[in-house]
């Protein structure tokens, strides 16, 4: 009969301390399953890409470094799928809703990015519909009701453990046009603020304030790049956010050659392409839209390689024209069209580009569909 060791055995599980750390990783897997919409499966991977920054010493300053990111990082699984089951819960279902390939700019996981050496993240957040939690969207797509900005940077802390060599940096942007009454007011700010100054993140995210530091003392951290203001608080709530501050108000719209001053005591001034719409004439075909973009980009990570050696270049590789006709997604300007493009899309271009920059710096560039061509950040990382 086993009845009695099988007693014996429960009564001691139930007085062991054990059970309280067992307990602590029973919660982060929960967190972890409802970060999965957005952050993707976790799973441990070690290896050259996941871990390429070991090659780099401590005092490499971070300025100096080539870091691979994704533009809209959270868009990766939106389909008709996605849309079709969240009618009704948005207004999508009120207005003409635009296909799902106008929002999607990827096509892995956030998981998948960070073991293939992606280290800059784009999050566009809202709070949901009902005003409780902060999630993500591209403009009025709503990308998860599940997964939200604290279970996701779960994730990322737990990658950082599992990989304490590497660091990221984290762009957060207030997504305005998405569910019909939302706005950017002080509730969602407060509910941010609470969220990227909580303990936990004060433990994970990098503390320097309006300047970016060495390497080593960024590893296993995450700098926080404010694309928001917190311009419905108390100014102090502002001083007291870690990371560099790019205000949407300096931000110019759909601009090659943004010089924005992130800190102003010292001069820091951040060099910015992000035109991501290119100003074509209407009805311009695909390889018209690639090849003006493309322009753009090249020039920005050529004059990153050039001009202001001590200063933070960040390249936005990512555009869109949906408002042409025929519509030019995301996608199409980052890969291609098929035989319509033959010269491939932006990131097929790019390479060639990037292939001429062995040893130099070309700052941090935020990619679509960064895993096409697949030598795109085999390139980038051996720069
Ligand atoms: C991706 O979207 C599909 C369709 O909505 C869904 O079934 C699937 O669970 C999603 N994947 C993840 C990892 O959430
Ligand atoms: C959410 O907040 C917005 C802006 O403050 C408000 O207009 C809207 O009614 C709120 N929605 C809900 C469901 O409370
Ligand atoms: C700030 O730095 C820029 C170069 O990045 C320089 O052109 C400008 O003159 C500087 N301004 C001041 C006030 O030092
Ligand atoms: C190429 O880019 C440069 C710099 O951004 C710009 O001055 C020029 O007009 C662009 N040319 C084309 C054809 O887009
Ligand atoms: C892309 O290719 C498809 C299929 O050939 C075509 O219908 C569509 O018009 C093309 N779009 C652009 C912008 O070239
Ligand atoms: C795209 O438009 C340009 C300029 O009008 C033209 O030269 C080119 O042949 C067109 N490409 C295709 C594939 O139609």
């Amino acid at each position: 009969m086993r009845a009695a060791p099988l007693a014996l055995a429960m009564v001691a599980a139930w007085s062991s301390p054990v059970y309280s750390s067992s307990l602590a990783s029973f919660a982060l897997d929960k967190v972890l399953a409802d970060a999965t919409p957005i952050f993707g499966s976790y799973v441990k991977e070690t290896g050259n890409k996941a871990e390429w920054m070991k090659k780099y010493n401590d005092d490499t300053l971070l300025i100096h470094m080539n870091i691979p990111g994704t533009h809209d990082s959270a868009t990766w699984n939106y389909s008709q799928a996605t849309q079709d089951s969240l009618v009704g819960i948005t207004d999508l279902n009120q207005v003409t809703v635009p296909v799902p390939e106008t929002f999607r700019c990827q096509e892995l996981s956030w998981i998948d990015m960070l073991n293939m050496g992606i280290r800059a993240f784009d999050l566009r957040y809202a709070f949901d519909p009902t005003n409780t939690t902060i999630i993500f969207y591209h403009s009025e797509a709503l990308l998860s009701e599940i997964a939200t900005l604290d279970d996701v940077l779960f994730g990322f802390y737990k990658w950082l453990d599992d990989h304490p060599s590497e660091t990221l940096f984290l762009s957060l942007q207030y997504e305005g046009s998405t569910a019909k009454y939302a706005s950017n007011d002080a509730a969602l700010q407060l509910k941010l603020y609470n969220t990227l100054t909580s303990p936990v993140a004060r433990n994970y995210f990098v503390q320097k304030k309006s300047e970016l530091g060495t390497l080593g003392e960024a590893r296993g951290k995450i700098t926080l790049m404010r694309r928001f203001d917190l311009d419905q608080l108390a100014s102090s709530y502002t001083t007291e956010m870690p990371g560099l501050h790019f205000s949407p108000t300096l931000w110019t719209d759909n601009d090659p050659n943004i010089a924005l001053t992130y800190n102003e005591r010292k001069n820091l001034t951040a060099y910015i392409e992000d035109y991501y719409q290119p100003t074509t004439p209407a009805g311009s075909n695909a390889t018209v839209n690639i090849q003006w973009k493309y322009n753009a980009t090249a020039n920005h990570i050529v004059k990153a390689t050039t001009e202001y050696p001590d200063s933070l270049f960040w390249t936005w590789a990512s555009s869109e024209n949906t408002d042409n006709v025929p519509p030019v997604w995301p996608r199409i300007m980052a890969i291609g069209n098929g035989t319509l493009t033959p010269k491939g899309g932006v990131n097929q271009r790019l390479v060639p580009v990037l292939k001429k920059q062995k040893g130099k710096r070309v700052g941090i560039v935020m990619f679509d569909y960064f895993d096409v061509p697949s030598d795109l950040i085999d390139e980038f990382l051996s720069l």
